[in-house]
């Protein structure tokens, strides 16, 4: 099997502690802070290597799933936006997959000798980053780009057809023959997944792929849009702990306004894992920002997220 050896560039600084309540996708939460630090042994000058970088606005991440756990690898996931229903593991952002490499566009806020100021991030405190590269919207924005069909795609629908054409009369030829209906799937282990691939490479006609080579970029239905968002209020006990917690040191939360915003963006787009959403019937939520322990209920006749206490962490509640 090949190998191939990767070293950190370095570990993020995230303001986001625990995987629960880290933004889903770095897109969904704009406040979230964090910093990275070139590491010198990587790079013998981990400074020269940012230069010319705060000519972008966006960079993107390359980085580790460093805390998935032993969870064996699917290749139907569940995700949370699909309510239970499964689909392929590479139509997903799922953590869980054969190489856990995850990929996030962060904005760039300053750079300061070796150290990178990021805004928007969805991963952990710790993270170990492997790459850093630009964000270039003529590469990397598909929406103005001209596709034709692909000369291998032109010949294999070339063959369907003319297959198409033999099997119409042969079939005129032999039509008062009894049909086997399991001679076209006996090369499958299981008629479902004859079944699957039947019906996809059935949705491949010329007229379809044509037409999807002449959208901009499309995406499924399910992946949602932030009109779906969740309200989210503060009760006043949450805002009177607001006035009494800490902010940490890190400075990775400039104020408590902040700090405020940040939750705010956390729990809007409802970060309840399905199991939580459809089996927990006592409907509170946990999370953490920065050094501060968030208490948070569903209320699901109103579509409501309503922070209910803050505290300050104890030094051993998030490792
Ligand atoms: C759904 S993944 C998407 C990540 C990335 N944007 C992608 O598409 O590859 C984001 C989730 O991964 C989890 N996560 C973040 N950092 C992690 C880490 N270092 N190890 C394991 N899970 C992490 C958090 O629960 C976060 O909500």
């Amino acid at each position: 099997m090949d190998e191939y050896k990767m070293q950190p560039i370095g570990h993020l600084q995230s303001v986001f502690k625990t995987k629960n309540g880290t933004p889903r996708q770095s897109g969904l939460a704009n406040q979230g802070r964090a910093l990275l630090r070139i590491n010198k042994n990587v790079l013998n000058n981990p400074g020269h290597a940012l230069e010319n970088l705060e000519e972008f606005s966006h960079v993107w991440l390359i980085w580790v799933f460093h805390k998935n756990g032993q969870d064996a690898v699917k290749a139907k996931v569940a995700p949370p936006r699909l309510s239970g229903k499964r689909v392929g593991l590479f139509s997903t952002r799922s953590p869980h997959r054969p190489n856990p490499i995850g990929l996030s566009l962060a904005r760039v806020e300053k750079i300061v000798d070796d150290t990178l100021y990021l805004l928007g991030v969805d991963m952990i405190d710790g993270t170990p980053i492997l790459d850093v590269k630009p964000y270039i919207p003529i590469y990397d924005n598909p929406s103005q780009a001209k596709y034709e069909l692909s000369s291998f795609v032109e010949h294999d629908l070339q063959d369907v057809e003319k297959d198409e054409i033999d099997n119409t009369n042969s079939t005129n030829e032999v039509n008062d023959k009894t049909e086997d209906p399991t001679s076209q799937k006996e090369n499958y282990d299981s008629e479902d997944e004859a079944d699957n691939l039947n019906a996809i490479s059935k949705s491949f006609t010329r007229d379809s792929i044509e037409k999807r080579l002449q959208e901009s970029s499309f995406t499924p239905g399910w992946i949602g849009d932030p009109e779906d968002d969740l309200q989210v209020s503060f009760t006043h006990r949450s805002l009177t702990d607001l006035q009494t917690i800490q902010i940490s040191e890190s400075q990775l939360v400039k104020d408590k306004a902040e700090l405020k915003s940040i939750i705010r963006e956390v729990l809007k787009s409802d970060p309840r894992s399905i199991y939580r959403k459809n089996r927990c019937s006592d409907r509170l939520y946990y999370t953490t920002v920065d050094n501060v322990h968030v208490t948070a209920w569903f209320d699901s006749r109103h579509d409501l997220m309503e922070v209910l206490a803050l505290r300050n962490t104890t030094e051993n509640e998030v490792s």
